[in-house]
């Protein structure tokens, strides 16, 4: 597998000059659990800062996809080892999010179905499949001027980012929040939200059952993401922790481009 940014030629490999750990852009680096708004939070920041915004986790949730069709188990580690060398994943930053290709294919918002974002999770454990991911994503940030978004960004990617933000909230509160992206009625972005098939529900006992049933599913990743031998999801030592439990949106963007300013005190706002 190759995992592309649309900007690179299909064909080449990238070129050596971005591999050979040249000087670079700044690296801005987010981390956190499902729904604490990272994706909100790491669009917002490429736009302020004209970087790029790379979602990993659209990369494992492709590779997830192709698991699914291909009907290999998530539970093996060489055969998808073998299916990510014969996969190509191409990311096309947008201004909302990544518009993701599997093999050419569009599939944006076929992977933020609840059977790909569980299997994503299931995955992600095995250390050869995240050596993989995490090889062709320092290709992809190589350049610099770069906001990548994931889970091990600080900690295994990029552990000399120049900015690391690790963003949490409490589980309820993500996983009410991804219950009303979910909403048919609140889909109109780039970046589709997760469980998109969450049907709108059509009273208050059957809209308690969903948003209960994704605070469920999202304890069950977190649990996976944390615990894992391999690069568990923790803030890196020196991320900046930012708890959006009890902050409007608007706190969260405004919180981060001052901790981005404070660390590239030369960086330019507005676009490139
Ligand atoms: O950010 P996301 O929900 O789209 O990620 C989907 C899954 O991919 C997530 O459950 C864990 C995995 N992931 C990872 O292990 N490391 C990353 N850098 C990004 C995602």
């Amino acid at each position: 597998m190759r995992g592309q940014l649309k900007s690179m030629d299909d064909e080449d490999e990238p070129p050596q000059s971005l591999l050979a750990g040249g000087p670079r852009r700044p690296v801005i680096a987010i981390d956190g659990p499902a729904g604490a708004g990272k994706s909100t939070l790491a669009a917002h920041l490429a736009r302020q800062f004209g970087f790029l915004n790379i979602e990993t986790g659209a990369m494992y949730r492709a590779l997830a996809l192709k698991a699914i069709e291909g009907d290999v188990s998530f539970d093996e580690e060489g055969p998808l080892l073998a299916l990510a060398q014969a996969t190509r994943i191409t990311l096309e930053p947008q201004m909302d999010g990544n518009r993701v290709r599997l093999d050419g294919m569009e599939v944006s918002q076929r992977i933020r179905d609840a059977d790909v974002t569980s299997a994503a999770s299931r995955i992600s454990i095995h250390p050869q499949v995240r050596a993989w991911m995490v090889e062709q994503q320092r290709a992809l940030g190589a350049e610099g001027g770069v906001v990548m978004e994931g889970r091990d960004i600080g900690t295994a990617v990029f552990p000399d980012a120049e900015v690391k933000i690790f963003l949490d909230a409490a589980p309820e509160v993500r996983g009410s929040r991804r219950f009303r992206q979910a909403l048919p009625h609140e889909q109109t972005t780039a970046r589709q939200t997760e469980s998109r098939q969450a049907p709108e529900p059509e009273n208050a006992e059957q809209q308690r059952a969903c948003e209960q049933a994704i605070v469920d599913e999202m304890r069950e990743r977190d649990r996976r993401d944390r615990n894992r031998a391999e690069s568990p999801l923790r803030p890196a030592q020196d991320a900046v922790l930012l708890d959006s439990t009890a902050m409007q949106l608007e706190e969260v963007l405004a919180r981060a481009e001052e901790i981005v300013r404070a660390h590239l005190p030369h960086t330019e706002s507005g676009p490139a």
